[in-house]
Formats: C-alpha cells, structure tokens, sequence
C-alpha cells in the first residue's frame, strides 16, 4: 500500500516524480503529494484524490528542484486530506513512507512529551518529527534518519529529503519493498522498479533492515547490523504495459481480453518439448511429500482453493488451504513431508510473505507462484514459478487469477506423474485440452453481450449470491469477491449444497441468485440447489453450457451459455463470465472500474 519515489536528478523532478508516481497509483490512491529541494530550500505540494489532482495543482503552482521525493497513498492512518497527504515535513525533513509504524502512539507521547506539536494523525510525521529532533540534538541529517530508524517497530520503506541537501536521499526498508535505480549521474528510489522503469532498468533492491545513503553518485548500504552491504546491481526487464490501455475503456477489460494470449504464454512455458508432460524450471519431487500447505490472500486465496480440488483429485495429495493473515497468526504446526506454496500476483503482499517466512525453516520446502519474479515472495522461496500473466494494472485480479489457475492445474499434474497417480497418456490428454484453452476463452469472450445484458439486471440489485459445487464453489467465491470489490454491490458466495442451512432464508425476488454450472458429474445436485431458489421466487443467472441450458430450458432470469470443456478445466473457463459480468455491472453502475473505492493493488500492510 502506498507508492514512494524518490530522484536525485539533473532535471527538474516534479515531472519525473509524478510521471513514477503513476506508474504506482495502483498501490493506493487517497492523496499524493511531492517535495523537492531546490538550492537548498526543501518545500512540498499535496493534493487529495488521485494524481491528477496534484499534476492540476503542480500547473499552477510549481515546484522547482531536482532532488525530490514522491508519494502517493492509501490511508492507513488518519483520513486522506492534504493535511494528512506526505510528504511529511517537520523543521528540515520531509519523508515518504510506505507501511506502519506500529509504536508510532509511543514516539508521539515521547515527542509530545519534550513540547513537540503534531499536525496531522499520521504515524508518518512521527518519523520526520524524530528524525528533525535528532538533527536539533546536532545530528547530521544521515545520522539523524538512522538513529530514528533504530526507534521503529512496524513494517515499512521510507524516503528522506533534507533541507540545504540538494545531492542526499536517504532510504530505509523494512518489511516493504524499496529499489534503487541507478542512472547516468542520477540516482532514484521506487516502491517497484516498474515506477523507475522510463528512467532505468539496472535496479539494486534493498534487503530487509537495508538503510541506504544515496547521492548522484554513490550508493551506500548498511546492512540491518549496521555493516556495509554489497548488494547486487541488476538489469531489469520490464514492459511499458503498464500504462497502455490498448483502446479498451479500461485496464480491467484489456486484461480479461488478453487472458487467452497470456495463458498459451504460461502452458508454453510450463510444457515439455513434446507437449506431453510437466516441465518445472528445477526439478522438484512432489513423490517425497506427504502433504502440501497453500497460503495466500484475497483472490490469490482463491486460486489455492481451487487447486486443493486439483491435487487431491489428480495427485492424491492431501492439501490444506489458508488465509494468510490466518495463518501467520494461528501458527501452525507444520507436520514432516511438508512443502508449504504461496500464492500472489504482487509477490508483495505482507501477509503472505509472513507465512513464507514462518515456513521457512519448519516446511521441507517454500515454493511460490507469482507473477513479479523479482518481488520478494519470489525471491524468498526455493522455487519461484512465474505465472506470465504480464504486468496486471485494474486492481480487480482477472487474468493473474486465471494464469495462477493454469500453473498451479500443471504443477498438479506434475504432482500426478510423479506420485504415479495418473497415467502417461491421461496427462498427455490434459494437457491437450489445457493447449485448446485459449481458442475456448475466445469463444468465451465472444459470449460479452450476453453477459452484459445480464450485468444490466444485476446492477440494479442491493445484494446478489453466487452459488457453486465442486470446482464451481472456489470460483463463486471469486466471482462474488469480483462483483463487490468493483461495483460495490453486497455479494456473498456459498457451496450450492449449504444454501439450505442458512442462506435460503435470504432469497426472494430482489435477490439474484448467479448459479455456476457445468454440466457435468455435480450439474444435477446443482440445478435441484437451483430450483429451490426459482421456487422461492428467486431470479437466477444460470451460466452453463449448450447441454446444461437445454436441461433448464428457461427456467433462469438469463442464462449465459459458455463452450464445453474437459470438467477439470471449468474454472479458467468460467473465470471469463465472472469477471465480466462484474465489470459490466461495474460500468451500468458507473463506479471506477479499474481503481475501485478503498482498494490497493499491492496490500503491503497487514
Ligand atoms: C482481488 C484482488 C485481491 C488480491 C489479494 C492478494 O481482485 O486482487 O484480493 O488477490 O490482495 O494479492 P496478491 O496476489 O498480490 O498477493
């Protein structure tokens, strides 16, 4: 959560700062704000809502300098208003911060203590507050950030900028990730190297406790114990994606359009020369294992579930599935044999990557699938296994979840041929229909209008409940997660077959019920689930295939009619309607689509 950018030019940097900035709006989007030094004088501009609040105010009332620092925000503490926007200054510091300070109400009472004021009820202006104490103590402005760094708990990464300092950054990471980009007598700091990706690709990331001393020139990193680090330059390759929308009205529409493309990308990538088999990047022997922990959150979670369904019944391997936040807190025993796999797009998310290293030690082995192979859930495991999917800008996940579908679908193959639990040619036939899934997804796509029409009705509902069996139920909770996130409709989601232990009680003509139903071996049970809603005077969006609709006639409100495909492979297929059918809804209702209301992209924060 929250963007920080930071430059050490020899241009002015407010351009450069906001053109970062946007690259990293999708980490939150509550209020942003710059501060530069120019001559020595440091001065800042804030502004509430998105960046283009603070590009309309930088028109009017610049900000000249080439050494500056960049923040854009998600709120953790204190509302968004300019007041509580960084950076944050106090006396002649100014700070950027991304994370938590957790003893920040301490440091205050501390700082309040000596007849230090607040402005704002940020645990940010703690940092500047402490960091400007020091300097009055007669600290020079390094020692100063570093003596403040020794004071926080929490997890964060910080940019420091100091008045009469034209050529210093300091920066500091702590459980949030930082990069340093390194230019031709310029020098930046970025949440991701995907913000400093127009100014450069040779990034150095900074390791946990890292505390970086940064001039146009040099670089110097002093590791947690305080001793000099070496850390590794590397070029990095990154696309320019990010901010294209490809003529589609939004980011969120051109990732659904592109999951056919991307997916023939990840089954490519993942199959062996003659199509038939698994390949991994490293050899890895799911024989060995008793048992596999998956770990993740929000939709990523939901993948995981799906993919319990898939190593059970293809691998006959016990899986056991949790929330991260969960899981890091509950503190598991993790029994022998076990191999313990995380599941995220950012690679960043700060629940996860504490499950990771609650694991690391107790599993026999940590691996991850991800879509950012430098992040740092990547680079902590001992195998990382890229999902392809390209560079994912609508904060609603859409085609990372269909690529961790399809990876985490082949490593459950592997795990078969390996525990010897299906047979060569059954594999091969998997991974035939799992090659035909791009043409099918288009077929899908093709099926938009439909789905919009249904999308129509839906947006006009307070509350709409997803039903689901077998492999359908994780995506009824993903397709419900969808809706709400985007077009901030309650939805919920349950296992067709619990919708008479409770939820029934909830239907009645306002309420659509979506039903997810292939017609296969579970159809039956499903549709029975169905008609006790249709007989409760509940209007059901029934999306099937050609032999599932013709068995329902037209007994639902809308049926979307989806190709067939091998049973195991529903949930990459029915994935498409869900998403659509939210993101229509999304647009009838006119929310913002691609960076819905309290949300981040990358949840760095617990
Ligand atoms: C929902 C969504 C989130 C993420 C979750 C985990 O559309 O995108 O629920 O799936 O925040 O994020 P990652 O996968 O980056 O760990």
């Amino acid at each position: 959560m929250c963007g920080i950018v930071g430059v050490l030019g020899e241009h002015e940097a407010a351009p450069i700062l906001v053109d970062a900035l946007k690259r990293l709006e999708y980490r939150g989007y509550d209020s942003a704000g710059i501060a530069t030094v120019n001559n020595g004088h440091l001065s800042r501009r804030r502004a509430v809502g998105k960046l283009v609040n603070l590009s309309d105010l930088l028109v009017h009332d610049p900000l000249p300098g080439k050494a500056g620092i960049g923040h854009t925000r998600w709120a953790t503490h204190g509302a968004p208003s300019v007041i509580n926007a960084h950076p944050h200054q106090a006396g002649q510091v100014a700070v950027v911060h991304n994370g938590i300070i957790e003893n920040f109400r301490e440091l205050r009472a501390e700082l309040a203590a000596k007849g230090i004021h607040f402005a704002t009820e940020t645990d940010t202006e703690t940092v500047a507050l402490m960091a400007q104490f020091y300097m009055e103590q007669g600290d020079d402005p390094v020692a100063a950030a570093y003596k403040t760094l020794a004071r926080l708990n929490g997890a964060f990464a910080l940019a420091f900028l100091f008045e009469g300092q034209d050529d210093l950054l300091v920066a500091a990471r702590k459980g949030s990730p930082l990069a340093v980009g390194h230019g031709e007598g310029e020098m930046y700091v970025g949440s991701d190297a995907i913000a400093l990706a127009p100014m450069t690709d040779r990034i150095t990331y900074l390791e946990e406790g890292d505390f970086a001393v940064i001039t146009r020139n040099s670089l110097e990193i002093r590791d947690a114990n305080g001793e000099l680090a070496n850390r590794e330059m590397r070029t990095i390759h990154m696309d320019d994606a990010r901010i294209d929308k490809g003529g589609h009205k939004h980011f969120m529409a051109k990732e659904i359009a592109e999951q056919p493309m991307v997916i023939g990308e990840a089954v490519r990538h993942y199959l062996s020369a003659d199509g038939n088999s698994v390949e991994l990047p490293e050899d890895f022997d799911f024989a060995g294992i008793d048992r596999l922990t998956m770990v993740a959150c929000g939709t990523a979670f939901y993948a995981c579930l799906t993919a319990k369904y898939w190593f059970e019944q293809l691998a006959q391997l016990p899986v056991e599935v949790d929330i991260a936040s969960e899981f890091r807190y509950r503190e598991p025993p993790i029994a022998p044999r076990t191999v313990a796999l995380f599941v995220s797009q950012s690679g960043e998310t700060a629940d996860t990557l504490a499950a990771l290293r609650y694991c690391d030690g107790k599993a026999d082995k940590i691996l991850s699938v991800v879509n950012v192979p430098e992040s740092s859930i990547a680079r902590e495991s001992d195998l990382a296994l890229p999902i392809l999917a390209g560079v994912e800008v609508g904060v609603a996940s859409t085609k990372a979840f269909t690529c961790q579908l399809t990876v985490l679908l082949m490593l459950a193959l592997k795990a078969a041929e390996q525990r010897g639990t299906l047979t060569a040619d059954e594999i091969a036939d998997k991974l035939s229909a799992l090659r035909a899934v791009p043409a099918t997804l288009n077929t899908a796509l093709e099926q938009e209008g439909a789905i919009a029409a249904a999308a129509r009705k839906l947006s006009e509902a307070s509350d709409v409940l997803f039903l689901g069996r077998g492999l359908m139920y994780p995506l009824a909770l993903e397709g419900a997660l969808k809706l709400k996130e985007i077009s901030y409709i309650h939805a919920e989601a349950y296992a067709s077959g619990e919708l008479k232990h409770g939820p029934i009680a909830l239907i009645d003509k306002t309420m659509p019920v979506v039903v997810m139903a292939p017609y296969d071996a579970l159809y039956g049970k499903t549709v029975s689930n169905m008609q006790e809603v249709l007989a409760r005077g509940g209007k059901v969006v029934l999306i099937t295939d050609a032999a599932g609709a013709a068995e329902t006639e037209d007994s639902a409100w809308q049926t979307i009619v989806m190709p067939e495909i091998d049973p195991v492979l529903t949930p990459v297929l029915y994935a498409v309607p869900a998403q659509l059918l939210a993101y229509h809804t999304a647009v009838a209702k006119g929310t913002d689509v691609d960076q819905p209301r309290n949300l981040a992209k990358s949840v760095t924060v617990e």
